[in-house]
């Protein structure tokens, strides 16, 4: 399973970067948001910056509402970059988006993906890759994973060309039901990536092998 990351932020995607873990970015208008980036000249100025830290695949979502207006965006996205995909929401109009501009060619991710039959839509759309997002369904009393697993199970057994993006990460558990579940990619916030890197088990091992080792020198 790939790791992605979840975040618009430059220095997080730096040090991501340098631990040689990250395949690619997600990227979405509250994250953008939360890096003051406010238009869309902004956002893919951001966008060409990251594409030129990641050699991955950079997610930017589209604004529009309506399906012209997506398809527009869409187009003028695709072009921020070598290896962006388009973010088009789960929803009617989206799903008009992905048909047409899936047509041209043009790399989908499929956002706020909710629901197996939403993931079904996707995937007759053309999407290249759908975003079930976990902890959102968590928060509302679902089990996002198991939308996530059926996904899986249902794209496999019609040998679906679409990838499996679990978001909406939400702790280090999430990646590896993730992973058990068979998901291609977990797009993940920084947070969780450092608790992925850290066990306090391995910080007093290091910990005790150096004061060992700094005892035995004094002999
Ligand atoms: C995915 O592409 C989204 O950006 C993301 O995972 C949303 O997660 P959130 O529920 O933490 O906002």
């Amino acid at each position: 399973m790939q790791l992605f990351l979840d975040t618009a932020n430059v220095q997080e995607i730096r040090q991501a970067v340098r631990w040689g873990v990250v395949s690619g970015i997600t990227t979405n208008p509250s994250l953008a948001a939360k890096e003051q980036i406010g238009d869309l000249d902004s956002y893919r100025r951001a966008i060409d910056e990251i594409g030129r830290l990641v050699p991955g695949p950079i997610s930017a979502e589209v604004l529009s509402l309506d399906a012209e207006g997506m398809i527009r965006e869409g187009r003028v996205m695709t072009k921020w970059g070598s290896n962006i995909w388009v973010k088009l929401p789960s929803t009617p109009a989206g799903f008009e988006a992905m048909a047409v501009l899936s047509k041209e060619k043009i790399a989908i991710n499929q956002t706020l993906c909710f629901s197996v039959n939403q993931a079904i839509l996707g995937a007759r759309a053309g999407t290249t890759v759908v975003s079930p997002f976990v902890g959102r369904l968590d928060d509302e009393g679902h089990d996002g994973m198991e939308v996530v697993k059926d996904i899986v199970q249902i794209y496999r057994q019609y040998n679906l060309p679409v990838k499996v993006m679990a978001a909406s990460i939400r702790h280090p558990l999430h990646v590896i039901a993730a992973a058990k579940a068979g998901a291609d990619i977990s797009t993940i916030p920084f947070k969780v990536l450092e608790q992925m890197a850290h066990h306090p088990l391995t910080d007093v091992g290091v910990a005790r092998f150096t004061q060992d080792w700094k005892k035995a020198i004094k002999v």
